[in-house]
């Protein structure tokens, strides 16, 4: 299809920023991949950029005695992961402040000796007893170091103190409706809520906050975002690498629980709410609320769950699901999620939203579609080759080749009035250039300035795993046959067949 660029204006310098006070961040689980891979590199980025306080620290915590090794460790993980020079200027005396504290995580006695070690560092950095603490640890940990924090006097300030604790919360944040509730009281028991961030890494993504500006800053898109102009609009998070080694976490998890239930809902409440009337968290988190709340029932019916066999990815072979390392040999995991949700309000009653979720599919690729409703062609039918217009599209592309399409009929030159479809296209990279932001940084420096906009609030949590629970249920009563599809291919036949049945089939990516 030809593709029209969008030209684009200079880019606008960023506003100036809000700095966060000084401040200590903690993170429980430092040994784990995810603070060397992302949280480091992305503090690193904010200092680069001069986001971070002067007055700073970051003390990393696990149970293995690695004082010796972890500055230099995640030193290599922000030159080889966050694209960093080891030239750069910043990146010594940044690493002086990079320290390690070993304690089990059940050790009482191990979190009243962290909390001197603190106070030690407060003096020596001048941080000023502000902590931001960082739960990058197994879920079953959460409610454990968050209570020994309590016991300790570390999760709320000093009596008539003016010092700050919030405690960020990796996901899954629970496993079904009950053990979120569970894990929500547990959580509140020690900390009020706006002591709490709960994190879903897609929020932070530029792409996804994007849509928010899209419809809420153009005048041009918003009156037709419904369900008069909208046929149906489908969320796709695409990933092509299998699991990883992280056969223990996927096995408990699965594509429904590992990103159908936090990632997509947080793109498709986006997508589908209500302007609010602030950027403030309550503002925003009421509008995603009403949006999960207005969603009908999902009839079992309505879903389609995969596992991948062996195939070809990337020219390569790839094991299937059941022959990946620590898996279940006859394991009914689910790889492959989908489901059609309705959402009953005044915008979108009427219009499906078709999401789905997966491992090992084709490419990468994560994508909202929007799909418009056909304009009567009567007026072209006649001219050959006419009749495969297809409807206007909005393709918003979360990752990669981060950037947004439109897709329109156009007069193919020539003596006849043939249409064919055209896309008019905006890419990051060539307006704004590349950035290198990995979505961590947003967050980190939100939470830092206390702002919970982008996080996840107690009841929309519930929400959206009320809304899956009773799927998880029913997938688990129910066996089928698994694999049901090969690594490298789109899925099951069986998600194609589910648009199929309402005429219609997923755009391709
Ligand atoms: C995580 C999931 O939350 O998101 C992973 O646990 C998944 O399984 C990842 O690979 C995808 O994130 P991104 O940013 O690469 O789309």
């Amino acid at each position: 299809m030809p593709n029209t660029e969008v030209s684009v204006n200079t880019p606008v310098p960023h506003k100036a920023e809000r700095k966060p006070d000084p401040c200590i961040v903690v993170i429980f689980g430092a040994s784990g991949d995810l603070t060397k891979r992302k949280l480091l590199p992305a503090l690193y980025h904010l200092e680069q950029h001069g986001l971070l306080p002067h007055d700073f620290a970051v003390v990393g915590v696990a149970r293995r005695d690695l004082s010796a090794t972890f500055a230099p460790d995640m030193k290599d993980g922000i030159v080889k992961g966050g694209g960093v020079e080891e030239s750069d200027p910043k990146l010594a005396p940044f690493m002086e402040r990079v320290q390690y504290f070993a304690t089990n995580f059940d050790d009482d006695e191990g979190f009243l000796k962290l909390k001197a070690y603190l106070a030690d560092l407060d003096t020596k950095f001048g941080t000023k007893a502000n902590r931001l603490f960082y739960l990058a640890v197994a879920p079953e940990f959460f409610a454990d170091i968050i209570q020994r924090l309590g016991k300790a006097g570390m999760a709320t300030p000093a009596e008539g103190a003016s010092n700050w604790v919030r405690v960020i919360i990796e996901k899954p944040f629970g496993t079904d409706l009950k053990s979120a509730r569970k894990l929500n009281d547990e959580v509140n028991a020690v900390l009020s809520e706006n002591q709490i961030f709960r994190i879903d890494h897609y929020l932070g993504k530029e792409t996804v906050q994007n849509i928010l500006v899209f419809r809420f800053a153009n005048g041009i898109f918003e009156p037709v975002w419904n369900r008069n102009y909208i046929d149906h609009v489908e969320i796709t998070a695409a990933e092509s690498i299998g699991i990883e080694g992280r056969g223990p976490f996927y096995e408990q998890a699965g594509a429904l629980r590992d990103v159908l239930q936090n990632h997509i809902m947080e793109v498709l409440s986006f997508v589908a709410m209500e302007p609010p009337d602030s950027f403030a968290a309550e503002a925003v988190r009421a509008e995603k609320l009403k949006v999960w709340r207005s969603i009908e029932p999902i009839p079992v019916t309505d879903t389609v769950r995969g596992q991948y066999g062996p195939g070809t990815v990337d020219g390569k072979p790839a094991v299937g699901y059941r022959e990946e390392e620590r898996v279940n040999p006859e394991s009914q995991q689910a790889t492959f999620a989908a489901a059609k949700l309705h959402i009953e309000n005044w915008r979108w009653a009427g219009v499906p939203f078709y999401v789905r979720a997966a491992k090992r599919l084709a490419k990468r690729v994560t994508e909202v579609t929007i799909v418009f409703k056909q304009p009567p062609l009567h007026l072209f039918k006649t001219e050959a080759g006419s009749s495969d217009i297809g409807p206007n599209l909005i393709s918003m592309r979360i990752q990669p080749d981060e950037g947004i399409a439109l897709r329109f009929g156009a007069k193919v030159p020539g003596p006849t009035t043939n249409v064919a479809p055209v896309n008019m296209d905006f890419s990051y990279a060539k307006a704004f250039g590349k950035s290198s932001a990995n979505g961590y940084e947003r967050l980190l420096l939100d939470a830092m300035l206390g702002d919970a906009t982008l996080f996840a609030h107690r009841d929309g949590v519930e929400a959206t795993w009320a809304l899956y629970t009773p799927i998880l249920e029913a997938w688990a009563k129910e066996k089928i046959d698994l694999p049901n599809y090969a690594a490298g291919t789109w899925g099951p036949k069986a998600s194609d067949d589910l648009l199929a049945a309402d005429g219609r089939a997923w755009t391709e990516l």
